[in-house]
């Protein structure tokens, strides 16, 4: 495996490999690797003879310097994890050759609509950062396929409306969210929890599961299964920070012409923001949203 920090060096491979015709699949990452990560790459490996991950903090898109700060850098654990994988490339670049000019100075891309709402409202310029940093490693890595998680519902939405909106030549693989044995999401996150933490943890898919069927089966008002939810997670010792239920394809408010709906929760415990997503069938005779 080739860990490569200087992007010149990895525009050389990469021209390198497309003169010999083979095709690229891609996983962007910021380290820290756990299974749900592993998926991904076993994703790409499906797709295409070489797989490329990079590994890149990327400073653009956190509205928190602590967050930053904090953010744990795993990088030999996380080599390792790759290797055994089969990954040809790791991509680490430094802050300094991705933003040589700082970040004030930098050029970026922003999808409208869908990065102001929902997270986009919480945390402001963070998908701008996110979508500015994907397409600078897209261009770095021409890549054929990219893979996503469906855990970072948004983000996911928002790379695929970028590409379709930029002509990009690149197929986005979206990969279903990787859960522990007890339904908990697999994230970097989870790390930081306590190990009475962690036993509470899963408790959220629990409460999103059932919040799944009770607008799959009952004619109340989503605002009141809402709130329903929201009462059950603060009770059990969580901050629930949103809960939405909107159309999955548009990210809005649903109406009668939305197939399906996503269901995205995000509370903290402790100091740890967790987040989780599900979509829901809305092509069921039985299923009729109220407002
Ligand atoms: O999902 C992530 O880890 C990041 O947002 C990504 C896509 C690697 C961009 O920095």
């Amino acid at each position: 495996m080739l860990i490569i920090k200087n992007p010149i060096q990895l525009r050389e491979q990469i021209k390198e490999l497309k003169q010999k015709g083979k095709k690229i699949a891609f996983v962007p990452t910021m380290g820290n690797l756990h299974d749900g990560h592993l998926t991904l790459v076993r994703e790409a490996k499906k797709r295409a003879s070489i797989v490329v991950v990079s590994i890149f903090v990327n400073p653009m898109q956190f509205n928190n310097a602590q967050d930053l700060q904090n953010y744990p850098k795993t990088l030999n654990e996380d080599c390792a994890k790759l290797t055994a994988e089969g990954v040809n490339i790791v991509f680490t670049p430094e802050v300094e050759t991705i933003y040589p000019n700082g970040l004030a100075a930098q050029s970026y891309v922003e999808v409208p609509v869908l990065s102001d709402c929902l997270e986009g409202e919480l945390r402001p310029g963070h998908f701008r950062g996110m979508s500015t940093i994907v397409n600078k490693l897209f261009n770095l890595v021409q890549p054929d396929y990219a893979c996503f998680g469906e855990k970072d519902f948004q983000q996911l939405a928002i790379v695929k409306q970028m590409v379709a909106d930029l002509a990009m030549p690149i197929e986005i693989i979206p990969v279903a969210t990787v859960r522990e044995k007890n339904g908990l999401a697999m994230s970097s996150r989870n790390n930081k929890l306590s190990s009475s933490e962690k036993a509470q943890a899963p408790f959220l898919a629990k409460v999103m599961n059932q919040l799944a069927l009770d607008v799959q089966s009952h004619k109340t008002e989503l605002s009141i299964l809402i709130d329903d939810a929201c009462k059950e997670l603060d009770n059990a010792g969580f901050h629930t920070d949103a809960i939405h239920i909107v159309d999955a394809q548009t990210l809005q408010t649903v109406n009668e012409h939305s197939q399906q709906a996503v269901i995205l929760m995000a509370a903290f415990l402790g100091n740890t923001r967790l987040i989780d997503n599900k979509v829901i069938s809305l092509n069921s005779p039985d299923t009729e949203i109220q407002g």
